[in-house]
């Protein structure tokens, strides 16, 4: 990864901030952007007291993500204070504590009404994509009344941040994509963040057995204790070998890929059992085979979705009354200032023991 950090050089300047900008191919800096404003009526402007950062971070900086260019601030995930409100914002108040969603919603358009706020037509998955993103002091929310979820005061925010996007993804693209039902056997692919999200809500449903393979074994043993039944490592090219022989080669009712390679999504396709679910939850920068010449038969369904963010309300609920613990994600805490510390510590998750790390901004504010 190739880094550059450049420091602010005009004191205190209230109009500028510091921001983690993507430089092209596996570069990123922090550096002083202007501070956002409020463009349209809607919108909102949050301080950022918490963000995080997303395996799609990781693809973004591998050239996964062509559509963002060189310059854009990254990220997705954030907890924060409202520091301004446009006119239009009804829902929230300057001092309100929100948690924000990756997903930006109109509310109005076709998709935003059948809940499928991924594809609004005018929001979708902008912030750290189309638009400045949360791994800054500040963010600008479009729409803010529909991407905004307000807190308690005292809600913790290393819990809240994990429904930015990571429980979600994993209930929505994984769980729920996959129809995980009780006795179901599962197979999670990709034992990060959004694979461990898909684990913990698909025990909500009361499968029979969970398989998580992972190349991590810290990983895999944070998943066995978050209860997966059976673990596999998968360095050795055999996964899906193995994950048969754990079944008696039935396979697995529902296969959930959530690391985004060929090789990720070809364990699924080998391991499904007709009348299975493969829900794709990777974000994927190379095309894959899709081997219909095996499974053209087999009854299969196969999902992708782009999470639309729709459960968080339902997970906040469940985090608040202590039915689904979080905070757990979280392994690792940084300073603002040490945005790109905390990039390589989570793109090396296997060498420092990483799972979620969480960036806090207290330090630098001005
Ligand atoms: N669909 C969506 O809306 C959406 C939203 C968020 C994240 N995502 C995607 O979900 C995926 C997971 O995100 P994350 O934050 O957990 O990322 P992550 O990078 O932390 O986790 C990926 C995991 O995959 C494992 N892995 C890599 N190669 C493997 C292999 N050959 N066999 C088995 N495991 C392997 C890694 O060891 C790692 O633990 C990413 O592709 C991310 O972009 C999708
Ligand atoms: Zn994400
Ligand atoms: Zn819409």
């Amino acid at each position: 990864m190739k880094t550059t950090t450049k420091h602010a050089g005009g004191g205190n300047n209230i109009r500028t901030m510091k921001a983690l900008v993507f430089q092209g191919h596996h570069g990123l800096a922090l550096v002083d952007k202007p501070k956002p404003t409020i463009s349209e009526a809607t919108d909102a402007i949050v301080r950022i007291t918490t963000t995080s950062i997303c395996g799609t971070d990781l693809h973004i900086l591998n050239g996964d993500v062509p559509a963002i260019t060189p310059g854009r601030i990254l990220g997705h995930e954030g907890v924060g204070i409202v520091e301004e409100a446009g006119q239009g914002v009804l829902g929230f108040h300057k001092g309100d504590k929100v948690l924000i969603s990756l997903i930006t919603s109109c509310g109005r358009c076709g998709f935003c009404k059948r809940g499928m706020y991924s594809h609004c037509c005018s929001g979708g998955w902008l912030l750290g994509n189309k638009i400045d993103g949360t791994q800054a002091e500040y963010v600008r929310i479009p729409f803010a009344d529909t991407g905004l979820h307000l807190l308690p005061p005292r809600a913790d925010d290393e819990a809240a941040v994990m429904l930015s996007c990571t429980l979600p993804t994993g209930l929505e693209c994984g769980t729920l994509s996959g129809h995980v039902k009780p006795g179901d056997i599962v197979a999670i692919v990709g034992a990060g963040p959004v694979g461990l999200a898909a684990l913990l809500t698909a025990q909500l449903y009361s499968p029979a057995e969970i398989v998580m393979v992972d190349l991590d074994d810290n990983r895999l043993k944070v998943a066995r204790s978050f209860g997966a039944t059976k673990t596999v490592n998968s360095s050795d090219g055999r996964a899906a070998e193995r994950v048969m022989s754990l079944t008696q080669n039935a396979g697995v009712d529902v296969a959930i890929e959530a690391v985004g390679l060929p090789a990720t999504f070809d364990i699924c396709q080998a391991i499904v059992a007709p009348g299975g679910r493969i829900a794709n939850a990777g974000v994927h920068g190379k095309p894959v085979d899709l081997h219909l010449e095996r499974l053209w038969a087999s009854n299969i369904t196969l999902t992708t979705r782009l999470v639309d963010a729709g459960t968080t309300p339902m997970l906040l609920k469940m985090v608040q009354s202590g039915r689904l613990d979080a905070k757990k994600l979280v392994s690792h805490r940084f300073d603002l200032s040490e945005m790109v510390k905390a990039y390589d510590t989570f793109a090396h998750a296997a060498k420092h023991h990483a799972l979620k790390v969480v960036i806090k901004n207290g330090i630098l504010r001005r």
